[in-house]
C-alpha cells in the first residue's frame, strides 16, 4: 500500500513502514509540502503521515478515495477534520503523553525566561551594555512562591503544576472537570476562570484548540488579570484574541507574554507583537526535544503500520 510523509523523518524510523509498503517522503524536513503535490500524491494514497502544519480537510479526502490512516505526528489535531473523516472511515492516529514532559519543561522555560527576564538580559550583553551590577538593575518579579493559574488541566497541565510545585507556587487550576488526585498530590486549588485571572501572577493557556476555545483569552480575560500578570500561551494561537493581547501588552495593562503558539504560524517579524519588548516568542518549539520528537515520530508510523494491517490504532482520534 502506499504510505505519504508529509516531511522528512529519519530512515530508522520508516524502516518497518518501508519493508511493508511503498513510502513517498516529503525531502524537507522544514518546508511544508507543497499543497498541490501533496494533493497529487494521496491520488492512490492508502496513509498519510502528517503534522500540524497540513490542512487535512474536505478537500484533501476528496483526492484521496483509498485513504484509511490519518497518523499525526503530533497531539493536537485541530488541523485535521476529524468528523469527515469518521463519515469516512478514515482512521486517525495522534502522539499523547510522550510529548507531556517536554512541553511543560518549554512552558516553565517560558515562566522563567519572562519573569526574570532572560532575553532582555542577555541582549544587554550582546549590545555591550552592560555596565556594572546594580540594586534593582533588571530586576524582574518571583517565581518561587508567586501564583501561577493553569487554564486546562490535562497532561501538560498537571506536569506544569508538578514543576510549580517544585518552585512551591500556589497552584490554581482551570478545567472542564475537576481534577482531584492534582488537587491532593500537587495541592492544586480549582476555581473559576475569573478567580484564576483576577488572582494568578502567572496566567498558563494550555487548552486544546477546538471551535469552543477559539479566542477564549481576549479583551473580556486580560482586562481581569493583574498589571503584573504574565501570560503564558504553549497551546494553539487561536485561542487567543491577539489584537488585543497586543493592546493590553503594548499599554502595560499586563506585565508580559511569552508564547510559542501563534493564530498564523510562522509569525512574521513584522507582526505587532514582535515590536514589544515584553514579549518572548518562540516557533512552536514546545515539543522540540530530540528522544520526545522521536517519539512521536516512531508512534506516528506505527499507527500507520497498525491502521494498514487492520488493527486498532494504540493512539486513535476518537470523536
Ligand atoms: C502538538 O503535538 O500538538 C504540538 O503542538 C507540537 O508538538
Amino acid at each position: 500500500m502506499k504510505v505519504v510523509v508529509t516531511r522528512k523523518l529519519p530512515d530508522s524510523i520508516l524502516h518497518q513502514l518501508r519493508e511493508e509498503h511503498e513510502v513517498m517522503m516529503w525531502k524537507h524536513e522544514n518546508v511544508v509540502m507543497p499543497r498541490d503535490l501533496l494533493l497529487e500524491e494521496v491520488k492512490d494514497a492508502d496513509a498519510l503521515l502528517t503534522n500540524l502544519t497540513d490542512n487535512i480537510n474536505v478537500e484533501l479526502y476528496e483526492h484521496a478515495p483509498n485513504l484509511k490512516v490519518v497518523s499525526t505526528m503530533a497531539v493536537g489535531y485541530d488541523n485535521i477534520d476529524i468528523e469527515e473523516a469518521r463519515k469516512r472511515g478514515i482512521k486517525v492516529g495522534h502522539t499523547p503523553g510522550v510529548l507531556t514532559d517536554a512541553t511543560a519543561d518549554l512552558t516553565f522555560a517560558l515562566i522563567l525566561a519572562c519573569g526574570r527576564g532572560l532575553v532582555g538580559a542577555m541582549d544587554v550583553i550582546r549590545k555591550d551594555e552592560w555596565k556594572s551590577w546594580g540594586p534593582f538593575y533588571l530586576t524582574g518579579p518571583e517565581v518561587s512562591g508567586a501564583t501561577i493559574g493553569i487554564i486546562g488541566m490535562g497532561r501538560i497541565g498537571e506536569a506544569v503544576a508538578k514543576r510549580a510545585a517544585g518552585f512551591s507556587m500556589n497552584i490554581l487550576y482551570h478545567n472542564r472537570s475537576r481534577k482531584k488526585e492534582a488537587e491532593a498530590t500537587l495541592g492544586a486549588t480549582y476555581v473559576s476562570m475569573d478567580e484564576l485571572l483576577q488572582k494568578s501572577d502567572y496566567v498558563v493557556l494550555l487548552a486544546p484548540s477546538t471551535p469552543e476555545t477559539n479566542k477564549m483569552i481576549g479583551r473580556e480575560q486580560f482586562d481581569q488579570m493583574k498589571k503584573t500578570a504574565i501570560f503564558i500561551n504553549t497551546s494553539r494561537g487561536t485561542n487567543v484574541d491577539e489584537e488585543a493581547l497586543y493592546d493590553v501588552l503594548s499599554n502595560q495593562q499586563i506585565y508580559a507574554a511569552g508564547l510559542d503558539v501563534f493564530e498564523q504560524e510562522p509569525i512574521s517579524a513584522n507582526h505587532p507583537l514582535m515590536s514589544l519588548s515584553n514579549v518572548t516568542a518562540l516557533p512552536h518549539i514546545g515539543s522540540a526535544a530530540i528522544n520526545t520528537r522521536m517519539k512521536m515520530a516512531q508512534m506516528a508510523a506505527d499507527h500507520i503500520v497498525e491502521g494498514l494491517a487492520g488493527r486498532n490504532l494504540s493512539h486513535e482520534v476518537k470523536r
